[in-house]
């Protein structure tokens, strides 16, 4: 497959036609035309990415780095083509520095067991924030169980967005390590990564950033962020699902022990002693998920191509539109209004549960996610014990806003809410 092939179909008509390349839109579900507004669980994919992993799957599939015959070597090629892209999208300094795992949590996890347990002790402090994914709130528990270290939480506002003198007045000679989202996935809030890292720097206390719902939005660079990890998923960002990556500082992983042992992750094994591999590999223990890493690079070569500057325009005016409109609803209450926020619109109506809200949007081929997002810790800090939450891709467009607000006028007159 070439690289032409990959490209969206057509950058020239903007944001807006790139909705053709996701074929899975195009379908009715209960008898009405599909509007899916949950990318923030689950990303669709475009074509391009759909055809390089079947092209993958049809000419090349064969194990990497093990085999001298041409499949193996093709398939290495396209494996560690897109470690490069992946490189060059985060202007990471090596594709020494990128692991691939099978997403965010995966990645967090490494981090917790290979990087911070050997080094944390009782007294020790880890601190995260109050808006993380689960997947950046238990790894640290465990860790934090498993080494009498102490969890610290940093506060928010009642807008959703990180309180940063709350945060830097928890940063002490004590914390020893801090991990914080991007973007949050339950409020859209984009929290100031620069400036947390700029404080830990001062305190050499290094950070990782969850990056799974920042990676379809915006431009994350690491240089520039300043963080020691970052981990990300491919299947918010519009490749498929158990694959993603983390990166790491070279000296940091270089120093870290493998956390999963296995083949492709050593360069001798004897009963005596084993040799380890040579980063990266030898955090990728076991035949990894060479189709998905494919498909991963195919979905970065898709959102360069369109244009992620572009992307977030579209994104960003569709949002307002979202909160213009949803305010027609009445009793309606969106939860994270932060200054900045991308991508998602939480929100609560008054006397009507959110998974009702949810199950009746189904009806009419309205797909949103009711819940507590893996953020059960935000749904307690606003006092409800779940959202309705609309979640935008880069196919999202203004009918489907509409639709989505047409359907909750329904809903609140079917349940006696009119
Ligand atoms: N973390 C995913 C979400 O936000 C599953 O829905």
């Amino acid at each position: 497959m070439n690289d032409a092939a990959i490209m969206p179909s057509d950058t020239s008509s903007g944001i807006d036609a790139l909705r053709e390349d996701f074929p899975v839109l195009y379908q009715e579900v209960n008898g009405k035309p599909l509007v899916y507004l949950d990318s923030a669980a689950s990303s669709q994919r475009p074509r391009q990415v759909i055809d390089a992993v079947a092209d993958f799957e049809r000419r090349d599939h064969a194990n990497v780095h093990r085999g001298v015959h041409i499949l193996s070597q093709r398939a290495t090629e396209r494996y560690e083509g897109a470690r490069e892209k992946i490189r060059a999208h985060l202007n990471a300094t090596s594709t020494r520095e990128i692991v691939f795992t099978r997403g965010t949590t995966e990645a967090i996890n490494l981090v917790a067991q290979s990087y911070a347990r050997p080094l944390l002790n009782p007294g020790d402090e880890v601190l995260i924030t109050y808006m993380e994914h689960h997947s950046n709130i238990v790894p640290w528990q465990q860790v934090c169980e498993q080494t009498g270290a102490t969890l610290k939480v940093a506060p928010i506002t009642e807008s959703g967005a990180l309180d940063v003198d709350g945060m830097a007045a928890l940063i002490s000679d004590n914390t020893k390590f801090i991990g914080m989202v991007y973007v949050s996935n339950a409020l859209g809030t984009v929290n100031p990564v620069k400036r947390i890292t700029a404080l830990a720097r001062e305190r050499g206390i290094p950070v990782l950033v969850d990056g799974a719902q920042a990676m379809p939005h915006l431009t994350p660079d690491v240089a520039d962020l300043g963080c020691d990890f970052f981990a990300f998923s491919g299947h918010k960002m519009y490749a498929p699902t158990g694959i993603g990556a983390l990166w790491g500082r070279e000296a940091l992983l270089e120093a870290m022990p493998p956390w999963q042992g296995g083949g492709d992750m050593i360069l001798a094994v004897r009963f005596d002693r084993t040799v380890y591999n040579e980063l990266p590999y030898k955090f990728e223990a076991g035949t990894p998920n060479i189709s998905g890493a494919v498909g991963l690079g195919a979905a970065l070569d898709y959102l360069n191509a369109a244009g992620l500057d572009a992307i977030a325009q579209h994104e960003a005016a569709l949002l307002d539109y979202a909160h213009t409109r949803l305010q027609e609803v009445d009793d309606l209450r969106i939860v994270g209004t932060a200054p900045g926020k991308v991508s998602v619109a939480s929100f609560v109506i008054e006397g009507i549960h959110p998974h009702d809200i949810g199950t009746i949007l189904d009806t009419e081929g309205v797909a949103i996610r009711t819940g507590h997002h893996c953020a059960q810790p935000v749904m307690e800090f606003f006092g409800v014990p779940a959202t309705a939450r609309a979640s935008l891709g880069l196919y999202n467009n203004r009918d489907d806003i509409d639709r989505l607000v047409d359907s909750l006028q329904k809903a609140r007159r079917l349940l006696g809410r009119d």
